[in-house]
């Protein structure tokens, strides 16, 4: 990995005097605004730093996002359809900037970091303000300020990504949060769209980490999630500290934090060490989201996976050895260029053997620029659903069964909010349980008797 290359703390220092003189100008106009996130917890935990320099520069957060002065789309472009759906969400507010040219409108995130992409939404929408790429993110009070100037702004840097510190994050949950340990990814999946709009991976040095995680741990958070696109190839420190030693040093050094999760895995990066330290530490969840893509070693070669299925069972078996609990999910591509029905009765063979306990499956979307995009893709849409819907009924039969050996058992959960009459929670290894419960338990731990389930959830009751 290189050496990652941090913003200057002068340049941190400018965006955080653009925010202020922002926040000197508008201090009394009462202005709000509203973030439309889309995408993975990346893209989440970039909208909550986006916040946090809204709030710098005066803004609140919307309570109607109809009456807010500010809106922002934080894009995703992983598949077509999260794109599709910006495009209309956009397009939709030129009546309200129309009625209210006072409304300023901003698209930043993964899509804009494709090429040219910004360039086109820039002309496409003439009542977008400000549209920026991920390597600006750091930058956005000082294009902000010019947005709010009058002088509509474009910034897209084609770069190979820095990490910037101390930028000011306002948080979604006061007890579950993330925390950045790398960026960006270098392996270069064959469908994969990450690395061109995320740039070289990067890691956090280990101090920066351990800090921020102690002040949300003393701030009250109980749990906190160690993000990266590929956690287990985390090398910070100039290489000197690996994901398991940050794993433990997080552990030991904060010892006020309940919970420790981390995402995602890449099954060619975990390590026996990992594994150990995952079974040592009492505090970091034994759950691993540890994406398999296909079941067929001939597919994942095309996807350059640098794994094939033999090596992949190799790894779950001796986690589970280790940790005879372990939660397992993954992330599953249906219908990748020439997959044929032998590849696809592959998946549904792991998926049995593995018996995961969730799936998030998708259909192959063929993103502009990737390898996967050009290769020959002879299998019919109408087929690929077929498959697609076979393997949601394969992992729905599996989930049920899971689900039915907890009923009788009792599990620690954190509770994370409200559906309709029932407290939703997670349990250590993130499954669903809902009970019945008064929403002054928010944000606490509970022990919990599961008396029911459905394929999604654990149904429970407080002890
Ligand atoms: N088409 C379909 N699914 C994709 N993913 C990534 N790129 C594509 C694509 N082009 C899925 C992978 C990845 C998850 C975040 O999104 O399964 O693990
Ligand atoms: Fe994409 Fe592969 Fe990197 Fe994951 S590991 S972000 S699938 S290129």
């Amino acid at each position: 990995m290189k050496e990652p290359v941090f913003v200057s703390p002068a340049e941190i220092a400018a965006s955080k005097a653009a925010a202020k003189r922002v926040k000197d100008e508008v201090y009394d106009l009462g202005l709000t605004y509203h973030i439309e996130s889309y995408g993975c917890q990346m893209n989440e935990h970039d909208s909550e730093k986006i916040a946090g320099m809204m709030e710098e520069m005066g803004y609140a957060k919307a309570e109607d996002k109809s009456k807010a002065d500010f809106i922002i789309f934080n894009t995703c472009c992983i598949r077509e359809h999260a794109e599709q759906r910006v495009y209309g969400n956009i397009g939709a507010l030129k009546k309200r900037k129309d009625e209210n040219p006072q409304l300023m409108i901003g698209v930043c995130g993964c899509m804009m970091q494709q090429k040219d992409a910004g360039r086109k939404l820039f002309k496409r929408f003439p009542f977008v303000d400000i549209v920026f790429g991920t390597n600006e993110l750091h930058r956005f009070p000082l294009l902000f300020e010019e947005a709010y100037h009058g002088e509509r702004t474009l910034q897209v840097r084609d770069m190979d990504g820095e990490i910037a510190e101390g930028l000011p994050v306002c948080r979604n949950s006061t007890f579950s949060t993330f925390t950045n340990i790398t960026y960006g990814c270098n392996n270069f999946c064959s469908y994969c769209i990450v690395p061109y709009v995320r740039g070289r991976e990067r890691s956090r040095n280990s101090a920066d980490i351990v800090n921020e995680v102690k002040g949300l741990a003393l701030a009250g958070f109980k749990e906190v999630t160690l993000l990266g696109q590929n956690v287990n190839s985390y090398k910070g420190d100039g290489e000197t500290t690996d994901f398991p030693a940050l794993l433990r040093m997080v552990h030991d050094q904060v010892p006020e934090l309940k919970r420790i999760r981390f995402m995602t895995s890449h099954p060619k990066d975990l390590s026996s060490g990992l594994i150990d330290a995952m079974a040592e530490l009492p505090r970091v969840c034994k759950h691993i989201h540890l994406p398999v893509q296909s079941g067929s070693s001939r597919i994942l070669k095309l996807m350059n996976r640098s794994y094939n299925r033999e090596k992949y069972l190799h790894q779950v078996a001796l986690a589970k050895r280790y940790m005879p609990d372990l939660v397992l999910t993954t992330d599953i591509i249906v219908g990748f260029p020439g997959e044929t029905d032998e590849d696809f009765e592959d998946t549904i063979s792991l998926c049995e053997e593995v018996r995961y306990d969730a799936l998030f499956t998708f259909i192959f979307s063929p993103r502009a620029g990737t390898p996967a995009a050009k290769m020959d893709d002879p299998t019919p849409k109408e087929e690929k659903n077929r498959r697609f819907d076979r393997l949601c009924d394969t992992q729905n039969r599996i989930s049920l069964e899971i689900h039915q050996g907890y009923v009788g058992r009792t599990l620690r959960v954190l509770v994370d909010g409200r559906e309709k009459e029932m407290l939703t929670a997670r349990t250590e290894g993130g499954r669903l349980v809902r009970f019945a419960g008064d929403d002054s338990l928010i944000g606490q731990f509970l022990d919990v008797t599961i008396t029911g389930c459905t394929t999604w959830s654990l149904v429970g009751e407080v002890k």
